[in-house]
C-alpha cells in the first residue's frame, strides 16, 4: 500500500494524507514509499474510513486442517447438551481426567487423528458477529432439532443464519431416546423447509443422537468429517497469523482472557497484537486443557492472556510488529469506534426528533 494508494481509495489529497502519517510518527519520503498496513489502516480510519484487512494466501503453502464447527438450533433442543457429551468424547478430555476448562471452543481428537473443533453455544450471536465483520471461521453447522419436538421458530432461524453464511449443515436430531421421540416427522418438517435431505436424495446428512445416553455421537462425528473432508479445507500454517475472538472474559487473577480460533498462520506467544479495539502483548497461550503452549495454529482454539482490556466476540486478532505500534492502532480504532457512534447517535436523533416535552 502506498499514499497514492490510499488516496485514490479515500479521496482525501495526498498532502493531508502525508501529514497524517507523519502525525502518527512514520517517515515517508513519497506518496510512492510503500506503507505498512498498520499505518494504512491507521490513516484510513483518521480520515473516517473502516478497514478490513484482506489476507491472502496467495502462493504460501497449505495444509490441511480441522473443520470448525457450530451447533445450533432452537431453545431447550439439547445444544448444550450435546456439546457436554461431545466434550466428553475428546481424547484431551480423556487425557486431562474428564476435566476440560470452559474455553468457549474445544477440539474432539478422533482415534483416525482426525479432530473437529467445536465452538460453544451461544453460538447465534457470536456466529452473526463474525460473518457481520467477515470473519466466516465457522466451516459446518450442526442443526440441532429435538425429536419430540420438531422444527420451530429458531430451527427455522439457525438454518437460515446457515443459507446466508453458504455453510453446510448437518443435521442432528436429538432427544431420540424419549417416548415421544419422532425423528420421522422431523425429516419430514425440515424436507419441507427446503432442506435437502440425503435421505431424500439430497446432500444434507441427519443423524440420530441421544446427548442424554451419549448415542450416535460417533456417528455425528462421522457425518461432519466426511462433511469436512468434501469441502477440503486447508489453511497457511506459516507466517503471520490471522485470528478471531470466539468469547471473551474478565478473570480476576489474569485480567482479560480472549478465547480465539486461529484462522490461518501461527500465533507465537510474546507476539504484540492488537484485537479490536484492545492491544497487548501475548503473555500466554494455553489450551483447552488449560496447558501452556508456545504457538498455535490453524483451527485450534486458544486462550490468550495479556490484553489490556476486554475485546469482543468477532472481534479480528491482529499481530503487529512493537507495542507502539499496537498501542497507535488500538487508539485509532477507539476513536473511529466512538466517531462511528457518536455519528450513529447524532443520526438517530435526527431521524426522531425528541417530542416529549
Ligand atoms: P438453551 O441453551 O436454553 O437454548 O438450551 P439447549 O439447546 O442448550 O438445551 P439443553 O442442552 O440445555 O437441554 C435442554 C433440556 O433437554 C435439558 O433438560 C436436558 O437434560 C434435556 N435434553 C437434552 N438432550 C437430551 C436428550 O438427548 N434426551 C433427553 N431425554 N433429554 C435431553
Ligand atoms: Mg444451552
Amino acid at each position: 500500500m502506498t499514499i497514492l494508494e490510499l488516496a485514490k481509495q479515500t479521496g482525501v489529497t495526498i498532502g493531508s494524507l502525508q501529514e497524517i502519517v507523519l502525525n502518527v510518527g512514520e517517515k515517508v519520503d513519497s506518496e510512492f514509499d510503500p506503507i505498512s498496513i498498520d499505518v494504512a489502516e491507521l490513516v484510513a480510519m483518521e480520515v473516517g474510513f473502516n478497514v478490513r484487512r484482506l489476507h491472502s494466501d496467495e502462493g504460501a503453502q497449505l495444509k490441511t486442517r480441522p473443520a470448525v464447527v457450530t451447533v445450533m438450533g432452537h431453545v431447550d433442543h439439547g445444544k448444550t447438551s450435546l456439546l457436554d457429551a461431545l466434550r466428553q468424547t475428546s481424547v484431551a478430555a480423556k487425557e486431562a481426567g474428564g476435566i476440560t476448562q470452559h474455553l468457549g471452543a474445544f477440539v474432539v481428537g478422533m482415534s483416525s487423528g482426525a479432530s473437529l473443533t467445536f465452538l460453544d453455544t451461544p453460538g447465534h450471536a457470536a456466529f452473526s458477529a463474525m460473518r457481520a465483520r467477515g470473519a466466516a471461521v465457522t466451516d459446518i453447522v450442526v442443526l440441532v432439532v429435538a425429536a419430540d419436538d420438531g422444527v420451530m421458530p429458531q430451527t427455522l432461524e439457525a438454518m437460515n443464519h446457515a443459507k446466508v453464511a453458504n455453510v453446510p449443515i448437518v443435521v442432528a436430531i436429538n432427544k431420540c431416546d424419549k417416548p415421544g421421540a419422532d425423528p420421522e416427522r422431523v425429516r419430514i418438517q425440515l424436507g419441507s423447509e427446503g432442506l435437502l435431505l440425503e435421505d431424500l436424495g439430497g446432500d444434507v446428512q441427519v443423524v440420530e443422537v441421544s446427548a442424554i445416553k451419549k448415542s450416535g455421537l460417533d456417528r455425528l462425528e462421522e457425518a461432519l468429517l466426511l462433511q469436512a473432508e468434501m469441502m477440503d479445507l486447508k489453511a497457511r500454517v506459516d507466517g503471520t497469523a490471522q485470528a478471531y475472538v470466539v468469547e471473551a472474559r474478565l478473570d480476576r487473577g489474569r485480567g482479560p482472557l480472549a478465547t480465539a480460533i486461529v484462522k490461518s498462520g501461527t500465533l507465537l506467544s510474546g507476539q504484540h497484537i492488537v484485537v479490536g479495539a484492545e492491544w497487548g502483548r501475548i503473555r500466554a497461550i494455553r489450551n483447552m486443557v488449560g496447558k501452556v503452549i508456545e504457538s498455535a495454529g490453524p483451527a485450534i482454539p486458544v486462550e490468550i492472556e495479556g490484553l489490556k482490556g476486554l475485546p469482543m466476540a468477532g472481534d479480528d486478532v491482529v499481530v503487529v510488529d512493537s507495542e507502539e505500534r499496537a498501542r497507535m492502532l488500538s487508539n485509532g480504532r477507539k476513536k473511529k469506534l466512538e466517531k462511528d457512534r457518536l455519528h450513529k447517535a447524532s443520526e438517530e436523533r435526527a431521524e426522531s426528533p425528541d417530542t416529549s416535552e
